[in-house]
């Protein structure tokens, strides 16, 4: 039986390791992680999703703090359409998280940025291209579209002079986004660098509606497939969403995939940005403790653990200080789900908004639990410690655990 060292991808003039570990969003896959990933010759990902809050975190910059300051005046007030990012503080955050990752990479493998779309942040086209740029400034290996349909991704840093060198990606969860995507991108001369896609076992936001069941990733990555072939298309496909041991991913790749993303497993690693407290609230997930749910305000479902700190909570929004989903005209589902059960409540000191969540705080403060469909296996991956702990992971160990392990084995940590 063939295990995953037996494939490479080849990416970017490189013989990769064919394991990809997928973003998470808002510093849970760290720039450790992904360096991990890059030093054992595989492919990592950091992420962008709230830079700012992020970079003040790791470097002791003040951007939350000096937007909070500026827009104080606006905090009662539900429109928060005066609420702006500082485009060039924006650019300062991404280039010092991208560029620190970059100057400590060790190793031959590569460092994306998952960059999603779905951070709007009141003005989605020059905060994105903002974004997209810093990060190509900053010396990233590449770049995953995340989150939305990236329609006009490409066009807005065609002119920039990493466009044709840096690899860029798309994350896709049907044929048809796909096929939107490339016929939308195609006016650049450029196609994709890869193909990532995700299947409806994944952790984050889902690219399926709450049907997602009657999805099926291997399906997908087959009509994928053919559809590039008929196209004499040559692009590296890479499967995510519920792959769980070396096995399954051999499966992937023995069926014609380039490499496969991992999130879920990497979730009770050291290296991950979670609190250990919360790690370990991973590894004691049970099969009917994980939901899909539409509390986040992006619209898209959200996979996560169900004792969740995040669901019904009821803060008041954050969007002076964060305001990551603001869209267009400065609006946020979630701020419309707090105003309606405040004026059904007056006198209430806290509400409770089962709906939506204020998902910048949420995430900010590690409490929305977005796991993978098999987070409930994560127990089966280490070993139980007489406090009833479990031992985190290293992220070498789940590397390698995936890249050498065959017949549906996981290796237990020493
Ligand atoms: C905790 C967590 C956070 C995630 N955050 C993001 C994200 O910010 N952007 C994104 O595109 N995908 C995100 N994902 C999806 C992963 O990148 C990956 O594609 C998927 O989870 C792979 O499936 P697996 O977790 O079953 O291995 C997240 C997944 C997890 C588990």
């Amino acid at each position: 039986m063939k295990r995953v060292d037996d494939f490479r991808l080849r990416l970017g003039g490189k013989e990769l390791v064919p394991l990809v570990i997928g973003g998470m969003g808002v510093d849970i896959s760290t720039a450790d992680l992904a360096l991990e990933a890059a030093r054992l010759g595989g492919v990592g990902h950091i992420s962008d999703a709230m830079i700012n809050t992020v970079t003040d975190r790791r470097f002791d910059t003040k951007f939350v703090k000096d937007k909070l300051k500026q827009y104080k005046f606006n905090v009662a007030n539900s429109n928060k359409s005066v609420v702006r990012f500082d485009l060039g503080q924006l650019a300062e955050a991404t280039q010092l998280h991208v560029g620190s990752a970059m100057e400590r990479k060790r190793g031959d493998g590569l460092i994306l940025v998952n960059c999603m779309e779905k951070l709007t942040m009141n003005a989605p086209r020059e905060t994105l291209r903002v974004r997209l740029e810093a990060a190509l400034d900053a010396g990233i290996d590449g770049i995953t579209l995340a989150a939305g349909l990236h329609l006009g991704s490409f066009a807005l840093i065609e002119n920039h002079p990493r466009f044709r060198d840096a690899q860029l990606g798309i994350i896709v969860s049907s044929l048809r986004a796909l096929q939107l995507f490339l016929k939308k991108s195609f006016r650049t001369g450029r196609l994709p660098d890869y193909i990532v896609i995700e299947g409806p076992l994944a952790g984050g936001h889902l690219g399926f509606g709450l049907d997602w069941a009657k999805y099926d990733l291997a399906t997908i990555v087959a009509e994928i497939r053919q559809y590039l072939l008929t196209e004499k298309l040559d692009i590296p496909l890479i499967p995510a969403g519920g792959i769980f041991t070396g096995s399954d991913a051999a499966g992937f790749l023995e069926n014609g995939a380039a490499a496969v993303q991992v999130a879920t497993r990497f979730t009770v690693t050291g290296e991950c940005g979670l609190p250990d407290p919360v790690k370990q609230k991973y590894f004691q997930a049970d099969e009917d403790g994980i939901e899909v749910n539409m509390i986040s305000p992006t619209g898209y479902p959200m996979r996560m653990l169900s004792n969740s700190p995040a669901i019904g909570a009821g803060i008041r929004p954050n969007c002076e200080a964060y305001g990551y989903l603001l869209d267009a005209n400065g609006n946020c589902s979630y701020i419309t789900s707090y105003n309606r059960q405040v004026e059904a409540h007056p006198d209430a000191r806290r509400v409770s908004v089962m709906g939506k969540t204020c998902l910048c705080t949420q995430m900010r403060n590690f409490d929305v639990w977005t796991c993978g469909h098999y987070a409930y296996r994560l127990k089966d991956t280490s070993r139980k410690l007489e406090d009833g702990t479990y031992r985190l992971l290293t992220a070498e160990h789940v590397f390698k655990d995936y890249q050498f392990s065959t017949d549906g084995k996981i290796v237990l940590p020493e």
